[in-house]
């Protein structure tokens, strides 16, 4: 089997196969860069007495503003205890302390929306603890090989071969080394491609975030859920040079206060849960505090807690900012929000199974109706390794009851050459994240979205030309993929006539009632994409 990814999803998936399976991992550059491994706050669940199962289900609907599948949300919330015994098990490093017994237990930390402290970290580099640790062990498994700097170009199904009956089995692979496309054949087809968000300008994700799963997907035939659902993380670090550096919530969940450039605090004037409100609404508060003042960015202040607390709670945050010149023990840190996290997804069942046979979807590439409209903190790593469960259940029973993949077409170069015009990926790159930054942002209307439809149509021609004319590149195939899901996320974002979550349009500012529970899912065949 092909498992296209090797974040948490990805590794952890093949971790829980049996190890008779034969495992083929790709991953777009070294192993280990994916978001996964710059996740920082942690990873919830329900480990204290004092706390509930019904209490994290209860803030997870509460963040999801009312488009939460109430099913998807029990499924994984139930199994979060489960899945960090797991990697505890296999032993990620989590940050400890002393109960009140003298007794060692996980130390809980807390973000915003949760109603307890209920997540579980390493430090402030948990997805670095979690990622190395699958990594060490994924190498050391016989029935696994991996293939890094290979790049997924689409999926491969019997439908596109002219068999009748529907099935992914393979999927066409660029292997970056060699400059070379190949076929690939596989009984089962596994996406943990991550999340899209270098679709917007400014991005807490690394750059393979380019919605690749996504668009091989939908171009395979599958249904996408709720695209317009982009959530920009409140806190990355304002610094030309930092890249969007994330400062995480977990900041703000040790006491962290949000403050205007005079040090006036705000949060308390937009919601009452301050600066530990669902991420929509803080960013929201800040955008629109950034809009007021004319201000490039705002402040983040912890400095009045102790100068050791600070720095054992967050040493890699505290040694990032000091490289950038700021002191997060002395004084405030200049912030900004910026795209960090997919809501929506290729729509799945909670075995990561798709609308196609043969093909699952699981982690942030996917839409399981956990998140509705706005993602609780720390819940994201937590879907990855639940569906990674799931669909581990579900694939080691089935997968032998299929046949073999057929003998596959090789790629076909005949008709293309070398671009000599490179320019115009990377203009095309460029001018898709600043349109979408710019129109399909924090704050939408109908008239910007409109434009960026127009803008979206029109690059998706261009590029796809570009496409049939030239040899594939890994620039190239992330465009290609990045064009497709702007086009997604506008059309999402244009159905939907209301405000809700991280959707948020002038013309539409109420949230409506009757579209409680109703996600927006696109059809291939009912949109051109
Ligand atoms: P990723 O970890 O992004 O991995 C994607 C993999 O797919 C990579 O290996 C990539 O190479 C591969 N890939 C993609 N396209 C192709 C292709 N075409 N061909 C081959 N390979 C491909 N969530 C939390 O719950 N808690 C946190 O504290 C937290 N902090 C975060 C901090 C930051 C800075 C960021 C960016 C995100 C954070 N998140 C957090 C979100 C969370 O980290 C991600 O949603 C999650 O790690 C996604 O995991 P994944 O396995 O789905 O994808
Ligand atoms: C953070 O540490 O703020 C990120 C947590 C998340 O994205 O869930």
């Amino acid at each position: 089997m092909l498992i296209i990814g090797s974040g948490a999803a990805g590794l952890s998936l093949a971790l829980r196969l049996p190890s008779e399976l034969r495992i083929a991992i790709l991953s777009k550059g070294p192993l280990t860069e994916g978001s996964s491994m710059y996740a920082q706050g942690g990873i919830s669940a329900v480990l204290d007495e004092q706390d509930s199962l019904d209490a994290h289900v209860e803030d997870t609907l509460e963040a999801g503003a009312g488009l939460s599948d109430p099913e998807a949300v029990r499924f994984i919330v139930e199994r979060a205890p489960e899945t960090i015994h797991w990697l505890m098990e296999r032993k990620v490093p989590f940050s400890t302390a002393r109960g009140e017994d003298g007794s060692e237990t996980l130390h809980l930390t807390r973000e915003g929306g949760h109603s307890h402290r209920r997540i579980v970290h390493a430090a402030d580099a948990t997805g670095r603890a979690v990622e190395t640790t699958l990594v060490d062990l994924i190498r050391r498994q016989d029935n696994v090989d991996l293939f890094e700097h290979h790049i997924a170009v689409d999926l491969i199904t019997t439908a596109k071969l002219g068999h009748a009956d529907n099935r992914c089995c393979g999927a066409y692979v660029l292997d970056l080394n060699a400059e070379r496309v190949e076929a690939v054949g596989a009984r089962t087809v596994v996406l943990a491609t991550g999340g899209a968000s270098k679709v917007y300008l400014y991005t807490s994700n690394p750059d393979g975030a380019t919605g690749d799963g996504i668009a091989m997907a939908w171009r395979a035939g599958c249904r996408v859920a709720n695209l317009e659902f982009n959530q920009f993380h409140p806190t990355c670090l304002y610094h030309p040079r930092a890249k969007s550096f994330l400062i995480s919530e977990a900041v703000r969940g040790e006491g962290g206060r949000l403050l205007l450039p005079d040090g006036e605090r705000f949060m308390p004037r937009f919601d009452s849960r301050a600066e530990l409100a669902p991420r929509d609404i803080v960013a929201r508060a800040i955008d629109h505090e950034m809009k007021r003042l004319g201000s490039e960015c705002l402040y983040l202040d912890i400095s009045h807690q102790p100068a050791d607390f600070i720095t054992s709670h967050f040493p890699t945050i505290h040694q990032r900012l000091l490289e950038f010149g700021y002191d997060m023990t002395r004084e405030p840190i200049p912030v900004v929000p910026a795209a960090h996290y997919t809501c929506g997804g290729v729509h799945v069942e909670l075995d990561g199974s798709t609308d196609v046979p043969g093909l699952y979807a699981i982690g942030e590439v996917a839409y399981t109706g956990l998140h509705g409209a706005n993602r609780l903190a720390s819940n994201s790593l937590l879907e990855c390794l639940v569906l990674a469960a799931s669909a581990s259940e579900r694939i080691a029973a089935t997968h032998d009851d299929f046949p073999p993949p057929p003998q596959l077409p090789a790629w076909d170069e005949s008709r293309v050459t070398d671009s000599d015009e490179q320019v115009v990926v990377t203009h095309n790159w460029s001018e898709l994240r600043h349109f979408m930054w710019d129109y399909v942002g924090i704050v939408r209307t109908d008239k910007r979205l409109a434009r960026a439809q127009r803008r979206a149509e029109m690059l998706k021609s261009e590029i796809q030309e570009y496409y049939g004319n030239f040899r594939v590149t890994g620039d190239l195939i992330e465009l290609r993929n990045l064009a497709t899901v702007a086009g997604l996320i506008v059309e999402s974002a244009r159905r939907r006539k209301e405000s809700r979550g991280l959707h948020y349009t002038l013309d539409y500012p109420e949230r409506d009632p009757k579209l409680d529970r109703i996600p927006t899912v696109l059809t291939p065949n009912s949109f051109p994409g």
